[in-house]
């Protein structure tokens, strides 16, 4: 009975199996967060979107993130309400996503973000008015075309910052949860980003990531306020996808194309309130989650500076021509 794994385990001192015992339950924390990982990236079913109401309100509709929820949400059998400052792009988008999912009604509604918002609010409310607007993705959003120092971002850019990431998606959720509270049902959705959330800092982009964590913080006190009203609120916060705005062209492992970014993301509708849909993503703030925060902070300052550099460049080399 020498080699019998109690006996063993009795003649090990106490502060051994003590750093065993601590080692067992990290080893059993790690593998129940890696399926639960799996679960809901791979396995949890969608919920069906239709229960919250037979339409859904997407801002940012005409590119990138909206353009492609849009399609989404046409492909799960929602009527679309279609938020756009472009009269032509919102006809394109409307008619495309018509032409391949006939039985979709679409609406649309042009507003300027950085324009009166007053406005465009009433605009939206006629728009609504009598429809079962049962989710509302806030997508439209405003970020630095290059990378800045803070002392170098002039006034404009960071009063559309403001006005489009915050005061926008603010006003418009408030206009669109009475009709929400009355039918006790509804989704809010907003597009944070990475940008506030999984990264410490995002150094020369301040304005940009001071505006999402408003987003974040903003969503996450309404996940707790109207809960209990039957409406899930959540913050959705991609790392890269291919869009204008990054100016990324080409979608990779770690970028998201627009349109697997948004399959994604409609399959966590109603559950967490702040998720990263796209799995590489998630994978990544975990590896990042591994580094100390002071070593990601120099390393994106590092890589914030170099675009920075190069869109001075490419500044410099216009003015010469
Ligand atoms: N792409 C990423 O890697 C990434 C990462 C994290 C978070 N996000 C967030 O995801 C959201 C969508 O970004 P995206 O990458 O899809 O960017 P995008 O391709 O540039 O699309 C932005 C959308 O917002 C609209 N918009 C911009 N200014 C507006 C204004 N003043 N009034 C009304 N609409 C306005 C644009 O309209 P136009 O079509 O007329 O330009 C477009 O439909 C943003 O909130 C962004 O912060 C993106």
């Amino acid at each position: 009975m020498a080699d019998c794994p109690i006996h063993l385990l009795k003649s090990l001192p106490i502060w051994l199996l003590f750093l065993l015992a601590i080692g067992s339950l990290s080893l059993l924390k790690l593998a129940l967060n890696v399926l639960c990982w799996v679960y809901v990236n791979f396995l949890r079913p969608p919920k069906n979107l239709k229960k919250y109401g037979s339409w859904a309100l997407v801002t940012g509709s005409t590119d990138g993130i909206g353009k492609a929820y849009s399609f989404q949400l046409a492909r799960k059998g929602l009527n679309l309400i279609l938020v756009g400052r472009n009269p032509d792009k919102l006809k394109d988008v409307s008619e495309s996503i018509q032409a391949k999912y006939r039985k979709t009604q679409i609406k649309t509604v042009v507003f300027d973000l950085v324009g009166d918002l007053d406005e465009g609010i009433k605009r939206i409310g006629e728009a609504i008015e009598g429809l079962d607007v049962g989710i509302l993705v806030n997508v439209a959003g405003v970020g630095y075309p290059n990378a800045k120092y803070f002392h170098d971002v002039d006034d404009s850019l960071i009063s559309d910052l403001i006005k489009v990431n915050v005061e926008g998606t603010t006003k418009i959720t408030q206009a669109l949860l009475p009709g929400m509270l009355k039918r006790k049902k509804g989704a809010i959705i907003s597009l944070g980003s990475g940008a506030a959330n999984l990264i410490p800092s995002y150094p020369l982009y301040s304005v940009y990531a001071g505006t999402k964590t408003y987003v974040d913080q903003f969503s996450r006190c309404l996940y707790v306020e109207y809960k209990k009203s039957g409406i899930d609120v959540q913050c959705q916060v991609p790392l890269w996808v291919a869009t204008k705005m990054t100016k990324i062209r080409k979608a990779s492992f770690l970028v998201a194309s627009p349109e697997a970014y948004a399959a994604a993301a409609t399959r966590w509708i109603g559950y967490e309130p702040r998720c990263t849909p796209y799995w590489p993503h998630s994978l990544m703030k975990a590896v990042l989650s591994l580094f100390p925060e002071s070593f990601v902070d120099g390393y994106i300052l590092k890589y914030s500076l170099a675009i920075r550099k190069k869109a001075q460049q490419r500044e410099a080399a216009k003015k010469q021509e």
